[in-house]
């Protein structure tokens, strides 16, 4: 079943990594001899739980005070990035040019919008399979870690009473640079004491892929595959899947 795992794993990066280099020679050389996978390190938004939805409400209330609207296709290039970058592109798309402080003042109102939604969750919120998943890894003893540019991480984790399954938390209070830079997994990465090659990302944005592979992490996508070409795998969620059956492809 190792075996099974290490093969598949490589010949799945082999093939994602393909569409961006053509120097196979390179890439052949940068693939790991052994791969023993000893974390794993999870996105929050859109993979343990959908706040996306409380996300696309409040930025869209954000649009609609100022004169203009957005649709859903829209709001998936704001997946991932950070608040002020998700404003700033949401201006952009509705020509609007603001001062810095009338950003803030912004950024600050739809976070209140966001966090009247957020403060009400309940336990039960968190996505199907997620919880069993994780209490699957802690008894497997691999490491969990979480990396998310949201600043609202913690309360987010406190209300679906899981934040103690986290043996490192990177969210956007303790990074400098977005998705897809990698810095958000690297010190995720880092906190666990795990090397990003030993080390399994949830995404569910194509910006938080890129971030993986930027890492040299692997990469699992959540969601829809066309959402997210670049994932050595993407899953449709955590219900019905066992860190067994991911970890053999047996999905
Ligand atoms: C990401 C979300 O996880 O966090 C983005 O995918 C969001 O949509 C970003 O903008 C920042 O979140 P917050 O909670 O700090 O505004
Ligand atoms: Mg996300």
């Amino acid at each position: 079943m190792i075996f099974q795992l290490h093969l598949l794993w490589k010949s799945n990066k082999f093939a994602a990594t393909f569409q961006f280099f053509s120097n196979i020679n390179f890439l052949i050389s940068m693939l790991p001899k052994d791969i023993v996978l000893k974390a794993c390190i999870f996105d929050l938004d859109g993979v343990i739980v959908d706040t996306a939805k409380y996300h696309y409400i409040a930025w869209r209330r954000l649009a609609n005070e100022l004169g203009f609207d957005f649709d859903e296709t829209f709001n998936e290039r704001l997946k991932g990035v950070s608040r002020m970058d998700s404003l700033n592109l949401i201006l952009d798309e509705g020509g609007i040019t603001l001062q810095e402080n009338e950003k803030v003042e912004w950024a600050s109102k739809k976070n209140d919008w966001y966090r009247e939604f957020i403060l009400q969750m309940k336990e039960d919120e968190a996505l199907d399979g997620v919880i069993p998943f994780l209490r699957e890894l802690q008894q497997d003893r691999i490491k969990i870690g979480l990396g998310s540019a949201s600043k609202n991480a913690v309360p987010i984790l406190e209300r679906l009473k899981i934040k103690h399954f986290f043996e490192v938390i990177i969210d956007g209070t303790k990074t400098t640079k977005g998705k897809p830079d990698p810095q958000v997994f690297q010190l995720g990465a880092q906190g666990l004491g795990v090397l990003p090659s030993e080390c399994v990302v949830f995404e569910d944005a194509a910006k938080g892929i890129d971030a993986a592979l930027a890492g040299g992490f692997w990469a699992v996508g959540v969601g829809d595959v066309r959402h997210l070409p670049h994932a050595h795998v993407v899953i449709p969620g955590f219900a019905d899947l066992t860190w067994k059956q991911l970890k053999s492809q047996e999905i």
